[in-house]
């Protein structure tokens, strides 16, 4: 039993030493809170490891999955709609530019917020939706694209200490997010029943209205991509100590 437990140590050890080992050089670790190189390192993550870089536990977010939304608006809203979007994708990260980032400095546990431009982000997979907007009766199922256009994305959390054997660790708790797109595109394919006219009248109906639209369904919108974010995010700081990401 003795010899087993030394064993395992022992690979266990050698595990630890691989790890660390494997951290790595390319992107270099940023200066705790060095905005410029932070904000570089995130844009050249976004841009070169869109599809996935394993040594920083980052998934692929060139197009991010969204496996499901669910927009439930009630009679009081004048855009009274069930709206599901399941298996899409979310295109346009790639091409993000960084404005500012706050944070990221020695001690975790503070505030750390991102923000960050992106000329287009567009949603798109199945939809399925029924009710009203703005007094307009809506039904359809199909594939639907919903484009914003220059959008204002900040992301804000608090970091929050994990301690492990190897080191503490950056949960990320309290996310709040915002999304301002200078504009929206709404393109719902096969609208009732495929009608194209109705459809098509629909599609620009909404577009001409997409500030409203948006207005209402933004608080649901933005809490189900605060919780995608949130998940890359932690994601990313769950593989190594937080002092591992940053140099002195
Ligand atoms: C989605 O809509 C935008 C805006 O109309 C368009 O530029 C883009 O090509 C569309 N994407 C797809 C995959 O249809």
């Amino acid at each position: 039993m003795f010899e087993i437990n030394k064993i395992i140590l022992t690979l266990l050890s050698l595990l630890a030493l691989e790890v660390m080992a494997k951290f790595p050089t390319d992107p270099k670790p940023c200066k705790y809170g060095d905005k410029t190189c932070i904000m570089s390192t995130i844009e050249y993550l976004m841009q070169e490891k869109s599809q996935g870089f394993a040594s920083l536990n980052l998934v692929k977010t060139e197009p991010l999955k969204v496996a499901k939304i669910v927009i439930k608006q009630g009679a009081e809203s004048p855009v009274n709609i069930d709206l599901t979007f399941t298996n899409n994708d979310l295109v346009g990260f790639s091409k993000i530019k960084m404005v500012d980032v706050k944070g990221f400095g020695k001690n975790l546990a503070t505030k750390h917020e991102l923000y960050c431009t992106a000329s287009t982000l567009s949603l798109i997979g199945d939809y399925s939706i029924k009710g009203r907007v703005l007094v307009l009766p809506i039904t359809g199922t199909g594939i639907s694209n919903i484009t914003m256009v220059d959008s204002k994305i900040r992301i804000q959390f608090v970091g929050s200490p994990a301690e492990k054997s190897d080191g503490v660790y950056m949960d990320i708790k309290s996310v709040r997010m915002s999304v301002e797109p200078g504009k929206m595109i709404f393109n719902f394919g096969n609208l009732f029943n495929g009608d194209k006219i109705l459809g098509e009248t629909m599609n620009a109906f909404l577009n001409e209205n997409w500030k409203e639209i948006y207005q209402e369904v933004r608080a649901t919108f933005t809490k189900a991509f605060a919780q995608i974010f949130s998940s890359v995010i932690n994601t990313v700081f769950s593989k190594y100590p937080y002092e591992k990401y940053f140099t002195e």
